[in-house]
Order: structure tokens, then sequence, then C-alpha cells
């Protein structure tokens, strides 16, 4: 069964959006694990807009399942990530103004870099993941940078799935099995939803997790959030 990581910065949001502590992400991710997922995935970005680094650290103690902590390396990222000791950390090149992560790692550009900080995390005993494009060459890179696992950038793929889907899964399915093949384990995230979740996992070999926030929480509001975690695990059987 593929692992479903809940995404709770959007919870943070709607709190940020008032400045008190409605809703509490603390509680939020404590309800997710008992609806069914089966890691909670935080996105502290610099400018702490979604989650904090403090959210990050009181949850650390309070997360019985897979606490994944994803972000750009900056230094104070690092030392977050080294300090609460999470059972992944997942790279995410992304720019201090972009509204959400919108392009996987040149492991190539920056190899010398990702080495340096994915041996730092490994050291610690924090599985590492790099969010990157599906690209064999860019994933040969990846590997040869000694990361753990690959995440798939999927936003190319939700945005063609409506189109062709077939057309859509092709790159991913062939990346994916190119990264198995090296021994890496696969990850998945990024405009994954209830409608094009399934078919990814089905054609996606060795896909080991994903990670869903957005259309997850925007679901919970019609249908609860223990409903659509629920619906969620079920495209991933
Ligand atoms: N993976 C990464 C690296 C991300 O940055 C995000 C968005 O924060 C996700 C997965 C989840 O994407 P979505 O919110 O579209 O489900």
């Amino acid at each position: 069964m593929v692992k479903l990581s809940v995404n709770i910065n959007k919870i943070a949001t709607i709190r940020n959006a008032r400045g008190g502590n409605m809703p509490d992400v603390l509680t939020a991710a404590m309800n997710c694990e008992r609806f069914g997922a089966d890691g909670i995935t935080v996105h502290p970005r610099p400018d702490e807009r979604h989650i904090t680094y403090k959210d990050v650290l009181n949850l650390r103690p309070l997360i019985t399942t897979e606490f994944n902590i994803e972000g750009n390396p900056i230094s104070s990222f690092i030392d977050l990530v080294l300090s609460v000791k999470p059972h992944q950390v997942t790279l995410v090149p992304d720019a201090h103004d972009a509204i959400t992560s919108n392009a996987g790692w040149n492991t190539i550009k920056y190899k010398d870099f990702l080495k340096d900080v994915i041996s730092a995390f490994k050291e610690c005993g924090i599985r590492t993941s790099i969010f990157i494009d599906p690209d064999k060459i860019l994933i040969d890179h990846a590997f040869e940078i000694g990361t753990d696992r690959i995440e798939l950038y999927t936003e190319p793929y939700a945005k063609n799935y409506s189109k062709n889907r077939d057309d859509a899964i092709n790159l991913f399915a062939e990346a994916a099995d190119h990264a198995s093949k090296l021994g890496l384990g696969i990850n998945a995230g990024h405009d994954l939803n209830l409608e094009n979740l399934k078919y990814f996992k089905q054609n996606i070999n060795g896909l080991l997790e994903v990670s869903i926030g957005h259309a997850l929480i925007c679901d919970a509001l019609y249908l609860g959030l223990e409903n659509t975690i629920q619906m969620y695990k079920r495209e991933l059987k």
C-alpha cells in the first residue's frame, strides 16, 4: 500500500489569516493520523506564511506516524531539520516568493551543494528525498548525489491528466522505472487529487509515498477530514 502523507500547511494558512490559534495545527495533525494518514508533511518557508518553525518543533513529539519536513535547504532550514530529526526530509528548490513549489532540482547544477546537504542529513539518520522532474538524466545525478529517494513533481501530470492521461503518465512511469533500477525509492506530490491519484498509483511501479495538501484540505471542507482521508487512502489501495 502506498503511504499517504498529509501536508498540513493549508491548516496553518487558515490559522494565520486571523492571528489566533484556530484551527490548531497540532490537533489537526493528530486528527489526520487518527483518521488514517500514514504521515504528516510540513513545508516551513522562510517567511513562515504557512507552517512556522515553532509549529515544526511543537509537532515533533506529537507525531506518531512518519514526519516529513520539506523545504529549501537554506541554513535555518538545515538547522531546524537537524534539531527536529524527522523521519524524512524532502529538499525542494522553491524560491522565497514562489506561491508554491514550481520545479524540481537541477541536480547537475546543484550537485555538490546537494551532496553536502544530503550527507549531513543522512549522518543524522534522517531519510532524504529530492523533489525532481521526471527526467532520467536528472535522476541519474540524484542517484550520484546519494539521496535515498526522489519525489516526482507531479504538477505536469495533474495538468495534462484531463487532456490525455496516457500521455500525462508516460514520462512519469518511465522515470519511476529508471529510478527503481538505480535503487532509489519513489515518492510523488503536487496537485494530486481524488480524480488523478488512482491512475497515478496504478501506473507508477514502486511508488512508496504521496504527499498531498491543497486538494485534500479543500475536499475536507465538503466531505469532512476523516471521510476525505479515507477516500484518498482508498485510491491508493
Ligand atoms: N510536495 C512538495 C515538494 C510540495 O512543495 C507540495 C506543496 O507544498 C506538495 C508536495 C503538495 O502539493 P499539493 O498541495 O498540491 O498537494
